[in-house]
Formats: C-alpha cells, sequence, structure tokens
C-alpha cells in the first residue's frame, strides 16, 4: 500500500515533531488536537525547529517554512482524518484518553486507514479492540524525529503481518532507521534501556547521594555525551515522565514519581514550559563552564 496522506493524533512534543518530519518528507499532513492552543503552540514550535534545522543541517529555511504551510493543522476530527492513510497517534500518555481517542477515529477513519500508537511504555494491544480495526492497529513509535532517529515498529498477536513492510519502508521515508521489536514488550527496545537509566538517576537524587547536576556531569563527562539523564527528563518532558514512572511498584520509582508530580504540578513540564530539572532555552548544562 502506497503511503500519501498522513494523519496525525495529538499535537504535542511528539506530534509536532513527526507531522513536520512528515510533510517534509513530502507527505499530506493533517494534525489534530483537542486545545486550539496546542496546535497553535505546535506551529510555532514546527517554525523554531526549522530554524534550528537550517542553522545546523542545511535544511533551506523557506522549504522548511512551505512544508508547514502544506499542513492542516484543526480540531475537526473529520476534517483531520479526511482520506488518510496512516494514522499515527501521539496523544497524552494516559490509558483512559489513549482509549477513548481510539474508540472516536475507529469510527470515523476510511476502511483503508492504517492505524499506529506512539505510546511510549503502554502496548497496543491495548487499544487494538476499541481501533475496531485489531488486524490493522500497529505501535510505531518515534524518538525524538530530528536528533533521534530511531522508529520502533512493535505489533501486537493480533497484527497483519503483511502491515510491518509497509511501516518499515514508511519509517525509511521518514529518514528513521526502523527496528522490529518481534513481540510486545512496553518501552521497546532503547526505552526498556532508557528506563533502567533514568530510574537509576532518580534513585540517586531522591535517594540525597547527589545533585542533579552532579548525576548529569558524570554521565556527560564520561560518555561524551551533551546532556545528562535529568537534561534528558526534560527534553521527554516531566508530565510523559510521571505518567511512566508513577505506575512502578517499587519504593525508589515511587519516590521519583512523587518528586517528579511536584514539579508537573508547579507547572514545570520541562523544555516544553521553559522549566523543568533546568531552565529552558539556555540550560546550565550547556552553559560552557558546567563540565569544569
Ligand atoms: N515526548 C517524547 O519525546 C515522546 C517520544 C516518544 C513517544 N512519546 C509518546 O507520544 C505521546 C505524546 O507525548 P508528548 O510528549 O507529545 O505529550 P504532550 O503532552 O506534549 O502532547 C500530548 C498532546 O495530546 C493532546 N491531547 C490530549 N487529549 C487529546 C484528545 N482526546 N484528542 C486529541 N489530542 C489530545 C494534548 O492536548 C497534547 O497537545 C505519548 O504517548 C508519549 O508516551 C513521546
Amino acid at each position: 500500500m502506497k503511503i500519501k496522506k498522513v494523519c496525525i493524533l495529538g499535537a504535542g512534543t511528539l506530534g509536532t515533531r513527526v507531522a513536520l518530519q512528515a510533510a517534509l518528507s513530502g507527505y499530506q499532513v493533517s494534525i489534530f488536537d483537542i486545545y486550539p492552543k496546542a496546535l497553535e503552540n505546535s506551529k510555532k514550535l514546527m517554525q523554531r525547529i526549522v530554524k534550528q534545522l537550517a542553522d545546523n543541517s542545511g535544511l533551506e529555511d523557506i522549504a522548511g517554512m512551505h512544508a508547514i504551510s502544506t499542513i492542516t493543522f484543526t480540531d475537526n476530527p473529520n476534517v483531520a482524518i479526511r482520506e488518510a492513510d496512516l494514522i499515527n497517534e501521539s496523544v497524552t500518555e494516559d490509558v483512559e484518553i489513549k482509549n477513548s481517542v481510539w474508540e472516536q477515529f475507529g469510527q470515523i477513519s476510511p476502511e483503508k486507514t492504517i492505524f499506529t500508537t506512539n505510546t511510549s511504555y503502554l502496548l497496543p494491544s491495548m487499544f487494538a479492540e476499541i481501533s475496531g480495526r485489531p488486524g490493522k492497529f500497529c505501535a510505531l513509535h518515534f524518538h525524538d524525529v530530528f536528533y533521534s532517529k530511531v522508529v520502533d515498529i512493535m505489533p501486537h498477536p493480533g497484527t497483519d503481518p503483511s502491515l510491518i513492510p509497509t511501516l518499515m519502508e514508511f519509517g525509511r521515508s521518514l529518514e528513521q532507521v526502523p527496528v522490529l521489536v518481534k513481540k510486545e514488550n512496553p518501552g521497546y527496545l532503547f526505552n526498556s534501556m532508557l528506563l533502567a537509566f533514568i530510574g537509576a538517576a532518580g534513585k540517586l537524587l531522591t535517594g540525597g547521594v547527589g545533585t542533579l547536576e552532579d548525576i548529569d556531569k558524570s554521565w556527560m563527562v564520561n560518555f561524551h555525551m551533551p546532556m545528562g539523564p535529568f537534561g534528558i527528563l526534560d527534553s521527554i518532558g516531566l508530565d510523559t515522565a510521571w505518567h511512566v514512572t508513577h505506575t512502578l511498584p517499587d519504593k525508589g520509582s515511587q519516590a521519583f514519581a512523587a518528586l517528579l508530580k511536584q514539579y508537573v504540578d508547579a507547572g514545570k513540564l520541562g523544555e516544553k514550559s521553559g522549566e523543568g530539572f533546568y531552565k529552558y532555552p539556555n540550560p546550565a548544562y550547556r552553559h560552557e563552564g558546567f563540565l569544569i
């Protein structure tokens, strides 16, 4: 099947990036959110990303701005889904919200539409039935899209295997490296490893073993990395991190989830809100001298 029109559900951190990359790759794109403000912010974020790409990776500013102008930003589900060959869902990491979105779009989508979810730690089998088309349902999970370019393809037991090559090809067409997760696993391949790493950093902080800056410095210096675990958490979004961490039963994870909740309740969601563990757009870990 040839994919031409892509519908993105959720105009937040990730949906915005997937929508922009799909438009830059020549797809017709619509992006849907229930909040008009989220759509406005999404367009502004795309403009900022295009400027960064123009500065750092040779994308022509004009080509980037043109790609944005071709995207349909809408809070009308029927407009969003019109003629879509594929949905990539990036709504809030919450079972009830995702269930209601999949139930809604299962009812209004054209028969041809392939359903994919970007959930980070939930499983496609949790939403496949309610979508009404389990055979066409699969996880297609992006990371950052522009800097972290792996895309996980994770079927559930009822996914039609003929979908896999189509999704592999679609991932490559968005300049990602597709990897197949052969059986359902919360966190795919990379996120399973990342969760263990972030969890360890969280326990060091809540246990009073080190400051967040020193924990980040240890990682950055030894692995020559541009950011440490708390910088990474800020880029993921502390609300998304809380959604994942608070479901883990062990005491260390619960203590870290409680700390994340304090940030979230204070509106400090990370890079997207201007402040998380660090302040943006110029976080301390990017300052000259941070690693001295
Ligand atoms: N942030 C990342 O780096 C990242 C990476 C990979 C996967 N993900 C996954 O992508 C999904 C979204 O994460 P995010 O970080 O972009 O979250 P986000 O909070 O930035 O964006 C979520 C968006 O969903 C919208 N939304 C909520 N309810 C909705 C509904 N009923 N219909 C339509 N839109 C609705 C919100 O208004 C918001 O704009 C999550 O499942 C997350 O696990 C995120």
